[in-house]
């Protein structure tokens, strides 16, 4: 079993996504001592704190894989300027009931991908603004924002050689960040 465990948190959840496709392809470029796993959140219900006392199989499901996680990666598209509503979603339902959430410490890295070519910033920084509130400490350096261009992927889903370099430096500041958090 690898010695850090990671809760990898994809925010689309369209069948052809390019975040799923980059999620799928950075793990690639983890060391050994890594292993990740998708945490689904596409099945979570809307929240709704009428919900707290109760809350759904999903969700319980969810929050137990995010506290059993050594770290978190999310890779999110940017949806109007900001982080799609099925993320948003995610992060509320795991915060609550008031005084459980499973955010708190976890180390976490934060990636998009979109056409568009500012490729994610403006939802990426509105994520770290939800994540320092849930005390989630997030890599600053790099950042890591993709435009989605014919070249970003191999045909075999690994990732092309235009932006390998640049993402394998990012993988190696994310697993030392998720390291030292965990020492
Ligand atoms: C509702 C909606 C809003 C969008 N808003 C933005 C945006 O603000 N910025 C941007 O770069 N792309 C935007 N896009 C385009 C997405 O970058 C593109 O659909 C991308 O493929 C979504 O990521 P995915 O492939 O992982 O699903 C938007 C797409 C949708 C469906």
């Amino acid at each position: 079993m690898s010695k850090y465990q990671i809760a990898v948190i994809v925010g689309s959840l369209r069948q052809e996504s390019f975040n799923r496709q980059l999620a799928n392809a950075i793990v690639k470029l983890a060391p050994d001592e890594f292993s990740f796993k998708q945490a689904e959140i596409g099945d979570l219900p809307l929240y709704n704190q009428d919900d707290d006392a109760q809350q759904a199989e999903s969700v319980k499901r969810f929050k137990s894989e995010i506290l059993a996680a050594d770290g978190l990666l999310f890779v999110t598209p940017e949806y109007n300027r900001s982080v799609p509503g099925v993320l948003k979603n995610a992060l509320d339902h795991a915060s609550r009931p008031y005084g459980e959430s499973v955010w708190k410490d976890k180390p976490a890295g934060v990636l998009g991908v979109s056409i568009g070519a500012i490729g994610t910033a403006m939802a990426q920084q509105h994520l770290r603004n939800m994540l320092a509130y849930l005390d989630v400490p997030t890599l600053g350096q790099p950042e890591a924002f993709i435009q989605a261009t014919d070249e970003l992927f191999e045909a075999d889903g690994q990732i092309g050689s235009g932006s390998k370099d640049f993402l394998q430096l990012w993988m190696k500041q994310y697993a030392a960040w998720v390291k030292r958090h965990c020492e």
